[in-house]
């Protein structure tokens, strides 16, 4: 099984191909492989990760040839604006119009939507994101591979079930067993990108990271994201070293003194570096927050989505705060499904081009129809777990996380069927 179409370099200049799917042409990098103009690659997140025979190519295009059209087409005519996409509300109907012409929406206009109460104006706004994710991304959706490689954490979140003194049996996946389960991942389910997750100073130094990550470059034609928390600037610089090109980091509020509180002896100005020293130095950014932080406001999630921008973040990761038993936070509720598919809609709505938003596993695990309504709410990007199951069922960030006693094989099937009956086709194409 395959998470992208091959794609037909046309030309290489100054280490970008151009490339070529049915004829769309997107940019890759190709610092991972050497590459001539007519040779047939895989790309993810905007990077070559494999070089694949014209054979090999042309026989899984020929599979994917009908079916990419027409999934596309499924997906334009469920996205297209219809006459009763309009609303009575005159406020509301000039925000929306103004959103579909991606105009840039001012902070009341933005939080007016995100305040939005009637059920028929939420419907509206989530109608104007998916229009907008099928205007600029068509009907791609990115599925990357998460690995969590290890739940031990030094820090002391207040919402994390990880980082609870009392919490959880502690693992550190052996380097044989994490490049077992990136081996399977990759060779045997076709994943192209993976997320190699864990808690901060997991039992693995950063040097020790390095190796894993370089050993599993050596090995499998795969883009690796880190997830380790702050590894410190240094890390950052060793770990892309070794051939990670992602950095999975959140920065959870963008409110200081909220995040002072719920993260003791750290602060938001030390997460905010580290993203920015990532960008720089040449990492694709994932962040994000939780919605429906104790503490948090509707205000905030319109800075959090901004900060996000600021940022540079090609995947948002913003997923709705699940009380854990066994942390301070434990009696506060969750937010309501409504507030997490507002700031998702308002996310693409801000962020029309170029950025993927995450339904995330926190998402899936607040709501069963998770994935059917973030995707039509501007969602087009889904993560499968491919932690060995006798490990996942440990890594108790929240209680009950959904997908906790699925096989691979059992994900992947429901994925790629649940994706294909939206009209969405499992691809990054990249922007
Ligand atoms: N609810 C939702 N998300 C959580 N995370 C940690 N604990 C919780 C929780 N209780 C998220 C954090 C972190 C990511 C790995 O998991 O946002 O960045």
């Amino acid at each position: 099984m395959c998470y992208t179409i091959p794609a037909l370099v046309e030309e290489v200049r100054k280490g970008v191909a151009t490339i070529s799917y049915f004829g769309e042409r997107k940019q890759a990098y190709c610092e991972f492989v050497k590459l001539s103009p007519g040779d047939y690659i895989y790309a993810q997140g905007g990077y070559v990760v494999e070089k694949i025979s014209p054979a090999q190519a042309q026989k899984t295009l020929k599979a994917w040839k009908d079916v990419f059209f027409q999934l596309r087409k499924l997906d334009a005519e469920s996205a297209a604006l219809k006459a009763n996409d309009n609303s009575s509300d005159l406020k509301l109907q000039r925000i929306l119009e103004k959103a579909r012409n991606s105009g840039k929406l001012s902070k009341a206009e933005a939080l007016f939507l995100l305040r939005l109460k009637d059920p028929q104006a939420q419907f509206l706004l989530r109608r104007t994101a998916n229009y907008l994710r099928q205007k600029f991304h068509n009907n791609s959706c990115c599925v990357h591979g998460i690995l969590e490689i290890s739940n031990i954490c030094v820090r002391q979140c207040a919402y994390c079930g990880i980082s609870a003194p009392s919490g959880p049996v502690r693992y550190r996946m052996s380097v044989g067993e994490i490049i077992a389960a990136a081996g399977e991942a990759v060779n045997k389910f076709g994943f192209k990108s993976l997320v190699l997750q864990s808690g901060e100073g997991c039992g693995y130094t950063v040097e020790e990271l390095a190796e894993i990550v370089k050993k599993i470059r050596q090995r499998f034609p795969v883009l690796i994201f880190i997830s380790f928390g702050e590894v410190g600037i240094p890390g950052l610089r060793k770990l892309y070293a070794a051939g990670a090109r992602g950095l999975l980091l959140r920065f959870e509020t963008s409110n200081p003194a909220l995040y002072k509180k719920i993260h003791p002896g750290d602060t938001l100005d030390s997460r905010i570096k580290h993203l920015q020293a990532a960008y720089r130095m040449g990492y694709l950014i994932i962040t994000g927050g939780l919605i429906g932080l104790p503490g948090s406001t509707e205000a905030d999630s319109v800075n959090d989505i901004n900060l996000a921008a600021s940022l540079h973040a090609e995947m948002l990761s913003f997923g709705p705060f699940l009380p854990h038993p066994f942390t301070p936070l434990a009696k506060h509720p969750a937010p309501s499904e409504e507030a997490v598919l507002g700031v998702l809609a308002l996310a693409r709505i801000i962020f029309p081009a170029k950025t993927k938003i995450l339904i995330t596993t926190a998402y899936e695990t607040l709501s069963p129809q998770a994935r059917q309504n973030g995707l039509i709410s501007g969602g087009n990007s889904i993560m499968i777990n491919v932690t060995p199951l006798k490990y996942r069922s440990l890594y108790t960030i929240y209680p009950h996380r959904a997908h906790a006693d699925q096989t691979v094989a059992q994900q992947v099937r429901e994925a790629l069927a649940m994706l294909k009956s939206f009209g969405r086709g499992p691809t990054d194409l990249g922007n």
